[in-house]
């Protein structure tokens, strides 16, 4: 039933609850994994400038597009305002880079990246002070951002707007100073990272939830490597529980935790550049948890945030950093 598949926005706009992501894939990979995923019945993509992957995105959107072999309105995009673009003035022209390289004329959602912004040089590097950390815009205002985010949705440039990475307090501040209410906050979460507290009162505030890393982003190792950064992270799909309920349903740990997020009331963004796991992770539509099961999951709780921003060294000094794990004090 499609109605199973979707999750409808506080606008009425619908989503489907899995899509793919496409942080941490090359150029060459992400062509490739886009066509794989659309063959395999994605309709949902997430992607961001920060991933350097949108034209490549854009030319297999366009080559789909063009062939009739998909529709516009079937599909559901979604990018994101860069960490380096959070003054009001930058909005309009960032968002219009993203559609030039999506060769889109709108976004079904366009989010606010990240809650703090980094400063860059004019050649598009970071800032960075004599102690060789990355400068930070601490004039942060999302209040002010979120103006010039609702005139795209007036100009028809996205349908909905949301924001990425937004505490509990952050999205409730944002509520209290909207014309428009953010439709969607992207966070990390899976079963070791629940946020109850911040899902719970979005879901309240018919704000709704996608989950990133819904399997523990086991890629993030090496781009945390690539930063000097070294994490010892659990394997999500190893977890005895989670093997456990697979065998019963006769399922992947990947389909369980990524059922979990469905049957908890959220949306999903496993990434893989596989054909077979893009394959598995979008069939998750012909089972269920019981409660009993869910009620196992959350129990797993264990505050282990796997995307803590550590790779931007020196960004816990912006006022609205809030991403303090296990590895930081
Ligand atoms: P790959 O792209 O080779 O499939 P997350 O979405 O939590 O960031 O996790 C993505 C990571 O998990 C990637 O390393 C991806 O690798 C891997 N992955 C994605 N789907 C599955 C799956 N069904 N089973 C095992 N690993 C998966």
């Amino acid at each position: 039933m499609a109605g199973d598949k979707y999750l409808t926005f506080n606008n009425g706009q619908k989503m489907p609850l899995i899509g793919v992501g496409t942080w941490q894939a090359s150029d060459e990979e992400i062509e490739t994994a886009i066509d794989a995923a659309l063959e395999a019945g994605y309709r949902h993509i997430d992607t961001a400038p920060v991933y350097g992957n949108e034209p490549a995105i854009g030319r297999v959107l366009k080559r789909w597009l063009d062939a009739g072999k998909v529709k516009r309105e079937e599909l559901f995009i979604v990018t994101k305002l860069p960490p380096i673009s959070n003054r009001p003035h930058e909005v309009e022209p960032t968002i219009k880079k993203s559609l030039a390289d999506l060769q889109l004329d709108y976004v079904d959602l366009y989010l606010i990246h990240t809650p703090f912004t980094l400063n860059i040089n004019e050649d598009g590097s970071f800032k960075v002070d004599a102690e060789g950390l990355l400068e930070v815009d601490p004039t942060t205002n999302h209040a002010a951002t979120w103006v010039e985010m609702e005139k795209l949705v007036e100009k028809g440039l996205a349908k909905s707007i949301g924001v990425s990475n937004f505490s509990k307090d952050q999205v409730a501040r944002l509520l209290n100073n909207c014309k428009i209410r953010p439709a969607n906050n992207q966070i990390e979460h899976h079963v070791y990272l629940q946020q109850r507290d911040l899902v719970d009162f979005c879901k309240a505030e018919n704000v709704s939830v996608t989950a990133y890393s819904p399997l523990g982003s086991k890629g993030i190792a090496a781009f945390n490597a690539g930063a000097g950064i070294v994490r010892d992270l659990p394997d999500l799909m190893d977890i005895p529980e989670v093997k456990e309920i697979a065998a019963a349903h006769g399922k992947s740990p990947a389909q369980v935790l990524l059922r979990w997020i469905i049957d908890t009331g959220l949306c999903a963004i496993p990434k893989s550049t596989n054909p077979a796991r893009l394959k598995q992770n979008l069939d998750v539509f012909d089972f269920k948890l019981s409660d009993e099961e869910v009620a196992k999951l959350l129990a797993l709780d264990k505050n282990i945030r796997v995307c803590d921003f550590a790779f931007f060294h020196g960004v816990e000094r912006h006022p609205e950093f809030t991403f303090k794990n296990q590895y930081t004090k």
